[in-house]
C-alpha cells in the first residue's frame, strides 16, 4: 500500500481552514493510503509555548483528528516528539541544506516578522524537520494545504540532494493539494488566509467555537460589492463563503449559486450559518464523547508503529553516511 504523510501543529484552536486545506482530505486518503497523522510538538516550540498548555494542546489535536474521522484502525496517529529520529534525521539534513534555500521559505519570513522578538535557529529550521518528518517513512504523498507547498517542494529538493550523495535511500514525495480548499480565506480579510496565529479572533472560525459564536463571525464575514451570490476572481470575499459551504455541505458552488439566485447576502448567510453550525455541533460532540485514557492509549499505539519504522530508516542513513 502506498503512503501517505502529514500533520499539523498543536498550536491554539485549529480553524475550518486546517479542516478543509488538509484534515478533509485525510479523512478521504485513508481507504487507499497507508496513512501516517502526526501531531508536530516540535514544531509548536519554535513558539514560546506555556508546558501545560501545549500538553493539553496535544491531546485536544489527537481528539481532533478523530472527531473529524481519523481511523486509528486505518491510520496511524502519533506525537512528533515521540518518535526522536525526526530530530535526529533533521540534523543530518541540515548538513545538507543551504541557508540560502531556507531564507527563501515564506513561511519563516512571516513568522519572524510576526515574532520579532523570538527568532530562534528552530523557526529558522522549521522546514528541515519537516523534511524529516515526511522522509523518515517514505510516503508518495504530503496531503497539506497551499501554504505548506514549498516545504514540500524543499523536502522533494533534499531527498533527491542525499540520494545524489549516498545513494537511493528517500522517496521523492508529492504534495497533494486540492483545489478546492487549498487556501481557506480570512472571514474579516479575504486577502490573507485563515490563520490560527490571526491578531482578531473573527478572521477564523475555530472547530471548538459555538455554534453562537461562528454564526456572529459569519453575519461579520466582509462581503464583495454586488448583490448576486456568485464566485469569481472579482469577488474574493465571496468566493471563499462559497467554498467552504460548498465543502461543509457536499454540494457544488454552482449547485449553491443556483439555489441563491435572485437571493442576496442575507439568506445566503443564513444557509451558510446553518451548514456550517450543523458540522461543529456533530464534530464538537464526537470530540466531546472522546475518553482521555482511550486517547492517549491511541497514541502509544501511533508511537510505537512510527518508531518501528523511523528506527529502520534511520540506520539506512547512519549507515550509508558512516555513521556506525
Ligand atoms: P499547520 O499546523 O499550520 O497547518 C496544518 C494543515 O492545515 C493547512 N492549512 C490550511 N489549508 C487551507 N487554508 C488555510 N487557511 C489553512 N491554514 C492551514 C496547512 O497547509 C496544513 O496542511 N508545517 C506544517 C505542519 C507539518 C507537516 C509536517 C505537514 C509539520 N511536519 C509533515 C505535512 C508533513 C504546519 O505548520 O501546518
Amino acid at each position: 500500500m502506498k503512503r501517505a504523510v502529514s500533520g499539523v501543529q498543536p498550536t491554539n484552536n485549529l480553524h475550518l481552514g486546517n479542516y478543509l486545506g488538509a484534515i478533509k482530505n485525510w479523512v478521504e486518503l485513508q481507504d487507499q493510503y497507508d496513512s501516517f497523522y502526526c501531531i508536530v510538538d516540535l514544531h509548536a516550540i519554535t513558539i514560546k509555548q506555556d508546558p501545560k498548555v501545549l500538553r493539553q494542546n496535544v491531546l485536544n489535536v489527537a481528539k481532533t483528528y478523530l472527531a473529524l474521522g481519523i481511523d486509528p484502525n486505518k491510520s496511524t496517529i502519533f506525537v512528533q516528539s515521540q518518535v526522536p529520529q525526526h530530530a535526529e534525521l533533521a540534523w543530518v539534513l541540515n548538513t545538507i541544506a543551504k541557508l540560502g534555500e531556507l531564507e527563501r521559505m515564506t513561511q519563516f519570513k512571516d513568522k519572524a516578522s510576526q515574532h520579532k522578538e523570538n527568532i530562534n535557529m528552530g523557526l529558522f529550521d522549521y522546514p528541515v524537520l519537516m523534511s524529516a518528518d515526511i522522509l523518515l517513512y517514505d510516503p508518495e504523498i504530503v496531503p497539506v494545504g497551499e501554504d505548506q507547498k514549498q516545504h514540500v517542494e524543499l523536502t522533494r529538493d533534499l531527498a533527491e540532494r542525499f540520494n545524489s550523495a549516498y545513494s537511493k535511500t528517500f522517496l521523492v514525495p508529492e504534495p497533494l493539494i486540492k483545489k478546492e480548499g487549498a487556501r481557506i480565506m480570512g472571514l474579516d480579510d479575504p486577502s490573507k488566509k485563515m490563520s490560527k496565529s490571526a491578531t482578531s479572533a473573527n478572521n477564523y472560525i475555530a472547530l471548538l467555537d459555538s455554534p453562537e459564536v461562528a454564526a456572529k463571525k459569519i453575519s461579520k464575514a466582509v462581503t464583495d460589492s454586488g448583490s448576486t451570490i456568485e464566485s469569481g476572481k472579482d469577488k474574493p470575499a465571496l468566493t471563499n463563503l462559497l467554498t467552504i459551504y460548498s465543502l461543509l455541505s457536499g454540494k457544488t458552488i454552482k449547485e449553491i449559486e443556483k439555489e441563491y439566485t435572485g437571493k442576496g447576502y442575507a439568506d445566503f448567510k443564513k444557509g451558510l450559518t446553518a451548514t456550517v453550525t450543523e458540522f461543529l455541533s456533530d464534530f464538537q460532540a464526537k470530540f466531546n464523547a472522546l475518553d482521555d485514557n482511550e486517547v492517549k492509549s491511541i497514541l502509544e499505539e501511533g508511537n510505537k508503529k512510527a518508531r518501528a519504522i523511523a528506527e529502520k530508516k534511520m540506520v539506512d542513513v547512519k549507515t550509508k553516511m558512516g555513521l556506525i
